[in-house]
Protein backbone atom coordinates (compact mmCIF):
# COMPACT_ATOMS: atom_id res chain seq x y z
CA UNK A 1 0.00 0.00 0.00
CA UNK A 2 1.23 3.49 -0.51
CA UNK A 3 3.16 5.34 1.71
CA UNK A 4 1.02 8.65 1.28
CA UNK A 5 -2.27 6.40 2.13
CA UNK A 6 -0.24 4.90 5.42
CA UNK A 7 0.60 8.06 6.57
CA UNK A 8 -2.15 10.15 5.94
CA UNK A 9 -4.32 7.41 7.88
CA UNK A 10 -2.39 7.41 10.75
CA UNK A 11 -2.69 11.16 11.04
CA UNK A 12 -6.60 10.61 11.00
CA UNK A 13 -6.79 7.40 13.45
CA UNK A 14 -3.05 7.15 15.08
CA UNK A 15 -0.51 5.43 14.67
CA UNK A 16 -1.64 1.85 16.85
CA UNK A 17 -5.03 2.31 14.72
CA UNK A 18 -3.50 1.57 11.20
CA UNK A 19 -2.55 -2.37 10.16
CA UNK A 20 -0.61 -2.71 7.43
CA UNK A 21 1.20 -6.21 8.16
CA UNK A 22 -0.68 -9.23 6.46
CA UNK A 23 0.18 -11.47 9.23
CA UNK A 24 -2.03 -9.70 11.51
CA UNK A 25 -4.78 -9.31 8.77
CA UNK A 26 -6.46 -12.62 8.31
CA UNK A 27 -9.13 -12.03 10.52
CA UNK A 28 -10.08 -8.91 8.48
CA UNK A 29 -10.01 -10.32 5.02
CA UNK A 30 -13.00 -13.19 5.40
CA UNK A 31 -16.05 -13.96 6.20
CA UNK A 32 -18.06 -17.23 6.89
CA UNK A 33 -19.36 -17.88 3.16
CA UNK A 34 -18.67 -21.78 2.26
CA UNK A 35 -14.51 -22.34 1.06
CA UNK A 36 -15.54 -23.34 -2.36
CA UNK A 37 -17.52 -19.89 -3.26
CA UNK A 38 -15.45 -17.39 -1.24
CA UNK A 39 -14.09 -14.81 -2.69
CA UNK A 40 -10.63 -14.20 -2.72
CA UNK A 41 -9.35 -11.24 -0.84
CA UNK A 42 -7.10 -8.64 -2.66
CA UNK A 43 -3.27 -8.58 -1.49
CA UNK A 44 -2.99 -4.66 -1.13
CA UNK A 45 -5.36 -3.89 1.78
CA UNK A 46 -4.38 -1.39 4.77
CA UNK A 47 -6.77 -2.14 8.13
CA UNK A 48 -7.89 1.17 10.08
CA UNK A 49 -9.74 1.15 12.82
CA UNK A 50 -11.74 4.91 13.57
CA UNK A 51 -12.92 6.29 16.99
CA UNK A 52 -15.75 7.56 15.74
CA UNK A 53 -18.18 9.16 13.02
CA UNK A 54 -15.61 12.21 12.58
CA UNK A 55 -12.55 10.44 11.68
CA UNK A 56 -14.06 7.78 9.59
CA UNK A 57 -15.68 11.13 7.60
CA UNK A 58 -11.68 11.67 7.36
CA UNK A 59 -11.33 8.47 6.09
CA UNK A 60 -13.55 8.57 3.24
CA UNK A 61 -12.95 11.96 2.59
CA UNK A 62 -9.25 11.17 1.64
CA UNK A 63 -10.26 7.93 -0.25
CA UNK A 64 -12.94 9.63 -2.16
CA UNK A 65 -10.58 12.18 -3.58
CA UNK A 66 -7.97 9.49 -4.35
CA UNK A 67 -10.54 6.96 -5.66
CA UNK A 68 -9.83 4.39 -3.18
CA UNK A 69 -11.95 1.75 -2.76
CA UNK A 70 -13.17 1.26 1.09
CA UNK A 71 -14.68 -2.05 2.64
CA UNK A 72 -16.52 -1.32 6.09
CA UNK A 73 -16.07 -4.21 8.41
CA UNK A 74 -18.49 -5.59 11.71
CA UNK A 75 -18.33 -9.13 13.18
CA UNK A 76 -17.79 -10.75 9.59
CA UNK A 77 -20.38 -13.05 10.09
CA UNK A 78 -21.99 -12.91 6.46
CA UNK A 79 -22.41 -15.64 4.03
CA UNK A 80 -21.81 -14.52 1.13
CA UNK A 81 -18.51 -12.62 0.67
CA UNK A 82 -19.72 -8.93 1.23
CA UNK A 83 -17.32 -8.00 3.70
CA UNK A 84 -14.53 -9.40 1.91
CA UNK A 85 -11.87 -7.31 0.34
CA UNK A 86 -11.25 -8.32 -3.32
CA UNK A 87 -10.41 -5.14 -4.70
CA UNK A 88 -6.61 -3.26 -3.29
CA UNK A 89 -8.10 -0.63 -0.58
CA UNK A 90 -8.81 0.06 2.87
CA UNK A 91 -11.36 -2.31 5.12
CA UNK A 92 -12.46 0.05 7.86
CA UNK A 93 -12.92 -2.18 10.88
CA UNK A 94 -16.18 -0.97 12.84
CA UNK A 95 -14.83 -2.76 15.99
CA UNK A 96 -13.51 0.22 18.05
CA UNK A 97 -17.51 2.09 18.05
CA UNK A 98 -19.05 -0.40 20.48
CA UNK A 99 -20.59 1.75 23.14
CA UNK A 100 -24.17 0.82 23.91
CA UNK A 101 -24.86 4.96 24.37
CA UNK A 102 -28.67 4.73 25.94
CA UNK A 103 -31.02 1.86 26.75
CA UNK A 104 -34.31 4.39 27.00
CA UNK A 105 -37.02 2.21 28.59
CA UNK A 106 -39.43 5.01 28.18
CA UNK A 107 -38.84 5.18 24.87
CA UNK A 108 -38.70 1.55 24.34
CA UNK A 109 -35.61 2.32 22.26
CA UNK A 110 -31.60 1.55 22.34
CA UNK A 111 -28.94 3.89 20.98
CA UNK A 112 -25.77 2.39 20.18
CA UNK A 113 -22.56 2.78 18.25
CA UNK A 114 -22.57 0.35 15.41
CA UNK A 115 -19.36 -1.63 15.89
CA UNK A 116 -21.72 -3.18 19.56
CA UNK A 117 -22.07 -6.55 18.64
CA UNK A 118 -25.76 -7.97 19.38
CA UNK A 119 -24.44 -10.21 22.15
CA UNK A 120 -23.53 -6.65 23.71
CA UNK A 121 -26.51 -5.11 23.16
CA UNK A 122 -29.23 -7.81 23.98
CA UNK A 123 -27.08 -8.14 27.50
CA UNK A 124 -27.78 -4.45 28.11
CA UNK A 125 -31.25 -4.66 26.79
CA UNK A 126 -32.19 -7.77 28.58
CA UNK A 127 -30.70 -5.85 31.92
CA UNK A 128 -33.25 -3.34 31.23
CA UNK A 129 -35.85 -5.58 31.38
CA UNK A 130 -37.00 -5.24 27.55
CA UNK A 131 -36.39 -7.24 24.53
CA UNK A 132 -34.84 -7.21 21.09
CA UNK A 133 -36.94 -9.44 19.17
CA UNK A 134 -34.79 -10.85 15.95
CA UNK A 135 -32.07 -13.55 16.30
CA UNK A 136 -29.83 -13.94 13.50
CA UNK A 137 -27.78 -16.60 14.35
CA UNK A 138 -24.41 -15.51 15.07
CA UNK A 139 -24.50 -12.82 18.14
CA UNK A 140 -20.96 -12.11 16.89
CA UNK A 141 -22.54 -9.71 14.23
CA UNK A 142 -22.36 -6.14 14.62
CA UNK A 143 -25.45 -3.66 14.85
CA UNK A 144 -24.33 -1.88 11.91
CA UNK A 145 -23.98 -4.68 9.79
CA UNK A 146 -27.05 -5.97 11.49
CA UNK A 147 -28.67 -3.19 9.33
CA UNK A 148 -26.75 -2.85 6.15
CA UNK A 149 -27.70 -6.68 5.59
CA UNK A 150 -31.53 -6.58 6.77
CA UNK A 151 -30.84 -9.75 8.97
CA UNK A 152 -33.53 -12.36 9.45
CA UNK A 153 -32.86 -15.17 11.61
CA UNK A 154 -35.23 -18.27 13.45
CA UNK A 155 -37.20 -15.10 15.31
CA UNK A 156 -39.18 -12.96 12.22
CA UNK A 157 -42.58 -14.93 11.97
CA UNK A 158 -44.15 -12.78 14.88
CA UNK A 159 -42.12 -9.61 14.70
CA UNK A 160 -40.35 -9.43 11.30
CA UNK A 161 -36.49 -8.93 10.55
CA UNK A 162 -34.23 -6.03 11.32
CA UNK A 163 -35.70 -3.58 9.12
CA UNK A 164 -38.70 -3.34 11.62
CA UNK A 165 -36.65 -2.16 14.03
CA UNK A 166 -34.94 0.62 12.68
CA UNK A 167 -36.02 3.24 13.85
CA UNK A 168 -32.68 5.47 13.16
CA UNK A 169 -29.53 6.04 11.68
CA UNK A 170 -25.93 7.81 11.72
CA UNK A 171 -24.41 7.20 8.69
CA UNK A 172 -21.12 8.59 7.42
CA UNK A 173 -21.52 9.34 3.03
CA UNK A 174 -18.89 8.26 1.14
CA UNK A 175 -18.02 12.19 -0.16
CA UNK A 176 -17.42 12.50 3.93
CA UNK A 177 -20.66 14.19 5.18
CA UNK A 178 -22.38 12.72 8.11
CA UNK A 179 -26.01 12.44 7.98
CA UNK A 180 -28.52 11.08 10.39
CA UNK A 181 -31.58 9.37 9.03
CA UNK A 182 -34.71 8.81 11.15
CA UNK A 183 -34.77 9.51 14.95
CA UNK A 184 -36.57 7.94 18.19
CA UNK A 185 -39.81 7.84 16.41
CA UNK A 186 -42.50 5.33 15.45
CA UNK A 187 -43.97 7.19 12.67
CA UNK A 188 -42.43 9.48 10.46
CA UNK A 189 -43.14 10.52 6.98
CA UNK A 190 -40.61 13.14 6.48
CA UNK A 191 -39.39 13.16 2.51
CA UNK A 192 -37.69 10.29 0.94
CA UNK A 193 -36.93 7.87 3.00
CA UNK A 194 -33.32 7.46 2.33
CA UNK A 195 -33.13 5.08 6.47
CA UNK A 196 -34.75 2.44 4.41
CA UNK A 197 -32.64 2.67 1.20
CA UNK A 198 -29.04 2.17 3.98
CA UNK A 199 -31.27 -0.86 5.29
CA UNK A 200 -30.09 -3.28 3.43
CA UNK A 201 -27.38 -1.61 1.09
CA UNK A 202 -24.86 -4.23 1.68
CA UNK A 203 -22.00 -1.66 2.37
CA UNK A 204 -22.33 -0.03 -1.19
CA UNK A 205 -24.33 3.68 0.24
CA UNK A 206 -22.64 4.56 3.49
CA UNK A 207 -21.10 3.52 6.80
CA UNK A 208 -23.74 2.94 9.88
CA UNK A 209 -22.24 4.55 12.68
CA UNK A 210 -24.95 4.76 15.10
CA UNK A 211 -28.23 3.08 15.24
CA UNK A 212 -31.85 3.21 17.12
CA UNK A 213 -33.66 0.62 17.37
CA UNK A 214 -37.14 -0.39 18.53
CA UNK A 215 -37.68 -2.50 21.71
CA UNK A 216 -40.01 -4.75 23.24
CA UNK A 217 -41.36 -5.62 26.79
CA UNK A 218 -40.23 -9.17 27.36
CA UNK A 219 -43.02 -11.53 27.04
CA UNK A 220 -44.15 -13.36 29.85
CA UNK A 221 -44.33 -16.81 28.68
CA UNK A 222 -42.69 -19.15 25.98
CA UNK A 223 -42.24 -22.24 24.92
CA UNK A 224 -40.59 -24.65 22.36
CA UNK A 225 -42.66 -27.35 19.97
CA UNK A 226 -40.75 -29.54 18.53
CA UNK A 227 -43.28 -31.73 16.64
CA UNK A 228 -42.28 -34.59 14.57
CA UNK A 229 -43.19 -35.84 10.94
CA UNK A 230 -42.23 -39.18 9.05
CA UNK A 231 -41.44 -37.40 6.31
CA UNK A 232 -40.58 -33.68 4.49
CA UNK A 233 -43.33 -33.20 2.40
CA UNK A 234 -46.45 -33.88 5.66
CA UNK A 235 -44.24 -31.29 7.79
CA UNK A 236 -44.00 -28.28 5.79
CA UNK A 237 -47.71 -29.17 4.43
CA UNK A 238 -48.29 -28.54 7.71
CA UNK A 239 -46.57 -24.82 8.18
CA UNK A 240 -49.57 -22.29 6.15
CA UNK A 241 -51.64 -24.94 8.22
CA UNK A 242 -50.32 -23.29 11.45
CA UNK A 243 -50.39 -19.61 10.49
CA UNK A 244 -53.68 -19.98 9.40
CA UNK A 245 -54.86 -21.30 12.76
CA UNK A 246 -54.36 -17.46 14.43
CA UNK A 247 -51.42 -18.29 16.16
CA UNK A 248 -48.56 -16.45 15.31
CA UNK A 249 -45.37 -18.41 16.56
CA UNK A 250 -42.27 -16.22 17.37
CA UNK A 251 -40.34 -18.72 15.05
CA UNK A 252 -41.48 -21.77 12.79
CA UNK A 253 -38.19 -23.87 11.66
CA UNK A 254 -38.19 -26.77 9.57
CA UNK A 255 -35.14 -29.08 10.51
CA UNK A 256 -34.48 -32.65 9.39
CA UNK A 257 -33.78 -35.24 12.22
CA UNK A 258 -30.71 -36.85 10.82
CA UNK A 259 -28.95 -33.17 10.15
CA UNK A 260 -29.85 -31.77 13.70
CA UNK A 261 -28.22 -34.19 14.93
CA UNK A 262 -24.90 -33.20 13.35
CA UNK A 263 -25.05 -29.97 14.85
CA UNK A 264 -26.15 -31.61 18.27
CA UNK A 265 -22.98 -33.66 17.97
CA UNK A 266 -20.87 -30.68 17.43
CA UNK A 267 -21.81 -28.87 20.18
CA UNK A 268 -21.63 -31.91 22.09
CA UNK A 269 -25.07 -31.19 23.46
CA UNK A 270 -28.66 -33.77 22.90
CA UNK A 271 -31.59 -33.26 20.15
CA UNK A 272 -34.52 -33.93 22.07
CA UNK A 273 -36.85 -35.66 19.73
CA UNK A 274 -36.02 -39.25 18.90
CA UNK A 275 -39.28 -39.95 16.67
CA UNK A 276 -39.54 -38.99 13.04
CA UNK A 277 -37.70 -37.76 10.67
CA UNK A 278 -38.91 -34.31 9.71
CA UNK A 279 -39.24 -31.95 12.66
CA UNK A 280 -40.89 -28.43 13.13
CA UNK A 281 -39.73 -25.88 15.79
CA UNK A 282 -42.49 -23.60 16.93
CA UNK A 283 -41.44 -21.16 19.13
CA UNK A 284 -44.65 -19.73 21.29
CA UNK A 285 -44.88 -16.55 23.09
CA UNK A 286 -47.71 -15.25 25.10
CA UNK A 287 -48.80 -12.81 27.77
CA UNK A 288 -48.77 -15.75 30.36
CA UNK A 289 -48.69 -19.81 30.95
CA UNK A 290 -52.23 -20.41 30.22
CA UNK A 291 -51.85 -18.23 26.34
CA UNK A 292 -48.69 -20.04 25.81
CA UNK A 293 -50.60 -23.39 26.72
CA UNK A 294 -53.72 -22.49 24.71
CA UNK A 295 -51.99 -21.42 21.45
CA UNK A 296 -49.64 -24.58 21.55
CA UNK A 297 -52.57 -27.12 21.68
CA UNK A 298 -54.17 -24.94 18.71
CA UNK A 299 -50.55 -25.77 17.35
CA UNK A 300 -50.44 -29.41 18.19
CA UNK A 301 -54.11 -30.21 17.31
CA UNK A 302 -53.54 -28.85 13.73
CA UNK A 303 -50.02 -31.06 13.43
CA UNK A 304 -51.81 -34.05 14.58
CA UNK A 305 -54.86 -33.79 11.97
CA UNK A 306 -52.08 -33.90 9.55
CA UNK A 307 -49.79 -36.83 10.56
CA UNK A 308 -47.87 -35.24 13.56
CA UNK A 309 -45.93 -38.61 15.07
CA UNK A 310 -45.12 -36.90 18.06
CA UNK A 311 -44.79 -33.49 19.75
CA UNK A 312 -42.37 -32.68 22.37
CA UNK A 313 -42.85 -29.24 24.48
CA UNK A 314 -39.83 -27.93 26.17
CA UNK A 315 -40.80 -25.03 29.27
CA UNK A 316 -37.64 -24.57 31.24
CA UNK A 317 -35.84 -21.21 30.12
CA UNK A 318 -32.88 -23.75 29.33
CA UNK A 319 -34.21 -26.92 27.39
CA UNK A 320 -35.69 -23.74 24.88
CA UNK A 321 -32.16 -22.16 24.73
CA UNK A 322 -30.51 -25.14 23.87
CA UNK A 323 -32.77 -26.25 20.97
CA UNK A 324 -32.27 -22.58 19.81
CA UNK A 325 -28.79 -23.06 19.98
CA UNK A 326 -28.78 -26.49 18.25
CA UNK A 327 -30.57 -24.68 15.50
CA UNK A 328 -28.60 -21.82 15.49
CA UNK A 329 -25.40 -23.94 14.92
CA UNK A 330 -26.57 -25.89 12.02
CA UNK A 331 -24.59 -24.26 8.89
CA UNK A 332 -21.15 -23.69 10.87
CA UNK A 333 -21.53 -27.16 11.93
CA UNK A 334 -22.53 -28.15 8.48
CA UNK A 335 -20.41 -25.62 6.28
CA UNK A 336 -16.71 -28.44 5.70
CA UNK A 337 -19.33 -30.41 4.10
CA UNK A 338 -20.70 -27.77 2.29
CA UNK A 339 -20.20 -26.37 -1.11
CA UNK A 340 -23.00 -23.15 -0.80
CA UNK A 341 -25.32 -22.50 1.40
CA UNK A 342 -28.93 -21.38 -0.87
CA UNK A 343 -31.29 -18.61 0.61
CA UNK A 344 -34.43 -18.72 -0.97
CA UNK A 345 -37.68 -17.15 -0.31
CA UNK A 346 -41.18 -18.16 -2.12
CA UNK A 347 -44.43 -17.17 -1.30
CA UNK A 348 -45.51 -19.12 2.15
CA UNK A 349 -47.72 -21.35 0.33
CA UNK A 350 -45.01 -22.42 -2.15
CA UNK A 351 -43.23 -24.15 -0.04
CA UNK A 352 -43.89 -27.25 0.04
CA UNK A 353 -44.14 -27.58 -3.80
CA UNK A 354 -40.98 -25.82 -3.75
CA UNK A 355 -39.46 -28.64 -1.18
CA UNK A 356 -40.57 -31.35 -3.70
CA UNK A 357 -39.10 -29.86 -6.63
CA UNK A 358 -35.24 -29.80 -4.82
CA UNK A 359 -36.29 -33.33 -3.83
CA UNK A 360 -36.47 -33.78 -7.57
CA UNK A 361 -33.25 -31.91 -8.46
CA UNK A 362 -31.68 -33.86 -5.83
CA UNK A 363 -32.54 -37.36 -7.57
CA UNK A 364 -31.59 -35.57 -11.14
CA UNK A 365 -27.89 -35.46 -9.41
CA UNK A 366 -28.01 -38.15 -7.49
CA UNK A 367 -27.27 -36.18 -4.36
CA UNK A 368 -28.95 -35.11 -1.24
CA UNK A 369 -29.29 -31.17 -0.84
CA UNK A 370 -29.80 -30.57 2.85
CA UNK A 371 -32.29 -28.33 3.37
CA UNK A 372 -33.46 -26.10 6.65
CA UNK A 373 -34.53 -23.24 7.14
CA UNK A 374 -37.49 -20.69 8.22
CA UNK A 375 -40.13 -22.27 6.93
CA UNK A 376 -43.00 -19.71 8.48
CA UNK A 377 -40.97 -16.80 6.49
CA UNK A 378 -41.05 -19.37 3.35
CA UNK A 379 -37.39 -18.60 3.58
CA UNK A 380 -35.33 -22.10 3.20
CA UNK A 381 -31.89 -22.65 2.95
CA UNK A 382 -30.57 -25.21 0.51
CA UNK A 383 -27.15 -26.93 1.00
CA UNK A 384 -25.00 -28.06 -1.77
CA UNK A 385 -22.77 -30.56 -0.65
CA UNK A 386 -18.95 -30.44 -1.09
CA UNK A 387 -19.26 -32.98 -4.07
CA UNK A 388 -21.22 -30.85 -6.54
CA UNK A 389 -18.26 -28.66 -6.71
CA UNK A 390 -15.77 -31.48 -7.06
CA UNK A 391 -17.83 -33.04 -9.62
CA UNK A 392 -17.74 -29.46 -11.40
CA UNK A 393 -21.83 -29.39 -11.43
CA UNK A 394 -22.44 -26.71 -8.64
CA UNK A 395 -23.19 -23.81 -10.92
CA UNK A 396 -25.78 -26.15 -12.82
CA UNK A 397 -27.64 -26.86 -9.99
CA UNK A 398 -27.82 -23.92 -8.44
CA UNK A 399 -29.30 -22.72 -11.26
CA UNK A 400 -31.61 -24.98 -11.85
CA UNK A 401 -32.78 -24.02 -7.85
CA UNK A 402 -32.59 -20.32 -8.53
CA UNK A 403 -35.33 -20.99 -12.03
CA UNK A 404 -37.41 -23.20 -9.62
CA UNK A 405 -37.88 -20.70 -7.09
CA UNK A 406 -37.80 -17.44 -9.45
CA UNK A 407 -40.90 -19.39 -11.36
CA UNK A 408 -43.18 -19.97 -8.13
CA UNK A 409 -42.67 -15.68 -8.03
CA UNK A 410 -39.83 -16.33 -5.34
CA UNK A 411 -35.94 -14.51 -5.12
CA UNK A 412 -32.67 -16.19 -5.02
CA UNK A 413 -31.89 -14.08 -1.53
CA UNK A 414 -34.09 -13.90 1.26
CA UNK A 415 -31.69 -12.58 4.59
CA UNK A 416 -28.16 -13.75 3.45
CA UNK A 417 -27.88 -10.96 0.60
CA UNK A 418 -26.70 -10.53 -2.87
CA UNK A 419 -23.07 -10.24 -1.48
CA UNK A 420 -20.53 -10.97 -4.22
CA UNK A 421 -21.13 -14.14 -4.85
CA UNK A 422 -24.74 -13.46 -6.28
CA UNK A 423 -24.81 -10.46 -8.52
CA UNK A 424 -24.69 -12.51 -11.37
CA UNK A 425 -27.73 -14.57 -10.91
CA UNK A 426 -29.83 -11.03 -9.77
CA UNK A 427 -31.40 -10.40 -13.58
CA UNK A 428 -33.02 -13.65 -12.53
CA UNK A 429 -35.33 -12.03 -10.34
CA UNK A 430 -34.76 -7.69 -10.86
CA UNK A 431 -35.67 -6.77 -14.48
CA UNK A 432 -33.68 -4.20 -16.47
CA UNK A 433 -34.89 -0.82 -15.31
CA UNK A 434 -35.24 -1.72 -11.40
CA UNK A 435 -31.68 -2.34 -12.00
CA UNK A 436 -31.11 0.59 -13.82
CA UNK A 437 -32.73 2.41 -10.99
CA UNK A 438 -30.46 1.00 -8.67
CA UNK A 439 -27.13 1.65 -10.22
CA UNK A 440 -28.37 5.72 -10.40
CA UNK A 441 -28.86 5.47 -6.21
CA UNK A 442 -25.24 3.98 -5.65
CA UNK A 443 -23.91 6.54 -8.29
CA UNK A 444 -25.97 9.73 -6.67
CA UNK A 445 -24.87 8.38 -2.98
CA UNK A 446 -21.13 6.88 -4.32
CA UNK A 447 -20.23 9.24 -7.27
CA UNK A 448 -16.60 7.76 -7.52
CA UNK A 449 -18.05 4.21 -6.56
CA UNK A 450 -15.17 4.00 -3.86
CA UNK A 451 -17.53 2.06 -1.65
CA UNK A 452 -17.24 -1.86 -0.98
CA UNK A 453 -16.65 -2.74 -5.07
CA UNK A 454 -18.13 -5.48 -6.25
CA UNK A 455 -21.18 -6.31 -3.91
CA UNK A 456 -24.67 -6.41 -3.82
CA UNK A 457 -25.66 -4.77 -7.90
CA UNK A 458 -24.45 -6.90 -10.84
C1 LIG B 1 -29.44 -20.10 9.24
C2 LIG B 1 -28.47 -19.30 8.42
C3 LIG B 1 -27.73 -20.17 7.45
O1 LIG B 1 -30.64 -19.92 9.12
O2 LIG B 1 -29.13 -18.27 7.76
O3 LIG B 1 -28.96 -20.92 10.04
ZN1 LIG C 1 -31.25 -18.34 7.99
Amino acid sequence: MQNELVLKLKEIVGEDWVLTDPAFMEGYLTDVTALPVRPKPASDIVVVKPANAEEISSVLRFANEHRIPVIARGGGTGCVGAAVPTVPGIVLSMERLDRIIEVDKDNMMVVAEAGATLEKMLKEVEAAGLLFPPHPGDEGAQLGGLVVCNAGGTRAVKYGVVRQYVKGLEVVLPTGEIVTMGGKLLKNNTGLDLMHLMIDSEGILGIVTKVIFRLYPQFAGSATLIVSFDDRHSAIKAVPKILQTGVIPLALEYVERDVIQISADHLGMRWPAKKGMAHLLVIITGSNEDDVYAQATDVIKVCEGLGAVDTLMAETREEQADILKIRSELYPALKPQVSDVLDMAVPPAEIANFLDILDEISEKYQTRIITYGHAGDGNIHPHLPLELYERGVLKEVKHDIYAAAVKMGGVITAEHGVGKIRRAELTLCLDKKSLELMAGIKKLFDPNGILNPETALP
